[in-house]
């Protein structure tokens, strides 16, 4: 496809439009202006001296879907062009994303820093599986403090995700990327929370992003998938790596998540601006004790988004007074809502994070999570906001 692609590329261009036409290739005449799904596993070889030129690395031919594909190649030029990355991959999920991205770039005997606030997930991995393969991991507050006196020769990432899931606490990427440098460690932050329309890690001076892209970037709550972007020599080296453990994407979910990114910033910026008036609404209700959203004056790290974010998400969350079983009241009186796990996508949910992202976490781990309980999650959709407002009146009474 990209061989054969005509550009007329402006020189610069919004996050919107880069979110309809990069990576895209548009042909001057009949062409489809929507990308095919090359639905093949295996690609065919003109003659046996074009294989032999793939198998010297002289030619970059597919050959097999695993290895790439036609169709997935536009929505890694996207992800990179929303980004501002030099390059990206795309995986099968964003747990694929993740421990793939972990298992490329650390080894037995080698350790990893992260920030203690992670989805329960990346923290299940790291807790369970990282150390049964030989490698160690500290965890510090989302302010950093510590990482000096954890890192030691045998250190080789710093993992931060910003802002956290649930209590949308946030990790100042700047300061993050350059003590990264400084230490020698290769930075990577889940950018799934905020996607590349309200921050970028990449202008940061992040090495990596690493995304859920069944969230924010699919959209639409219909496919699984995960994405890494960042500099092009880790991003190679990370795909190398996908394609001897195999978490490859498929092609017809690689159409449904490129189709879901082209309304990323109309999705965001509505998304975004409900879930900001459904914060405030919260914390005026009298039976609302706490609620954590960055856009919120009273948030702790309300300055430092306003620094590093364009906009404030469509994630937040609140602890009803009663606790768990106001909570649990709540979460099963609301109509408009749906009680479902995960989040981004165009319809509103409700969660515990207790007994969904966060599931088999101690009651210590969830408390140095921040999480509570009867700390309720919401992830805002794109319905009428008065509806959404009218749902928890109604569930809160
Ligand atoms: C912040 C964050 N990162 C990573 C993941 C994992 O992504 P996936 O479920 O696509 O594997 C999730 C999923 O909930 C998430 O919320």
């Amino acid at each position: 496809m990209a061989r054969r692609r005509q550009t007329r590329r402006a020189p610069e261009t919004g996050a919107g439009t880069r979110a309809v036409h990069a990576g895209e290739a548009h042909h001057r005449v009949s062409g489809p202006v929507a990308t095919p799904i090359v639905q093949t596993s295996t690609f065919t070889f003109a003659s046996v001296a074009e294989m032999k030129r793939w198998a010297e690395g002289r030619s970059k031919a597919d050959i097999y879907t695993r290895y790439g594909n036609p169709t997935l190649r536009v929505v890694e030029a996207k992800l990179a062009a929303l980004e501002r990355a030099e390059a990206a991959l795309v995986a099968a999920s964003g747990m694929a994303a993740i421990s793939t991205t972990l298992l490329s770039l650390v080894g037995a005997g080698e350790e990893i820093i992260a920030t203690r606030q992670l989805y329960g997930g990346t923290y299940r991995l790291m807790r369970d599986l990282l150390p049964r393969l030989g490698i160690q991991v500290h965890y510090v507050e989302a302010d950093l403090r510590g990482v000096e006196a954890r890192v030691n020769r045998r250190t080789r990432v710093l993992y931060v995700e910003t802002p956290t899931n649930p209590t949308l606490r946030l990790v100042d990427l700047r300061q993050a990327a350059q003590l990264a440098r400084r230490l020698g460690l290769v930075s990577i932050v889940d950018n799934t929370f905020a996607s590349p329309i309200w921050q970028r890690p990449a202008e940061f001076g992040f090495d990596l992003a690493v995304h859920s892209a069944t969230k924010y970037l699919g959209g639409h709550s219909d496919l699984i998938a995960g994405a890494v972007a960042g500099r092009r020599r880790l991003v190679e080296k990370i795909r190398h790596t996908l394609i001897q453990l195999g978490g490859s994407l498929d092609p017809g979910a690689g159409y449904l998540l490129l189709r879901g990114m082209k309304t990323l910033q109309a999705r965001m910026e509505r998304q975004s601006a409900s879930a900001l008036a459904v914060a405030q609404f919260l914390e005026k209700h009298p039976r609302v004790a706490r609620v954590y959203y960055p856009g919120l004056r009273s948030h702790p790290d309300h300055r430092l988004a306003r620094r590093q974010m364009d906009g404030f998400g469509a994630m937040l969350a609140f602890d009803p007074k009663g606790g768990l079983p106001a909570a649990r009241r709540i979460a099963d009186r609301v109509r408009v809502f749906l009680l479902a796990a995960s989040l981004g996508g165009v319809e509103s949910l409700v969660v515990l994070p207790a007994y969904t992202s966060h599931y088999r976490m101690l009651r210590a781990e969830l408390a140095a999570a921040g999480i509570t309980p009867g700390t309720l999650r919401l992830s805002i959709g794109i319905e009428d906001l008065a509806d959404l407002i009218a749902d928890l009146k109604q569930a809160l009474a």
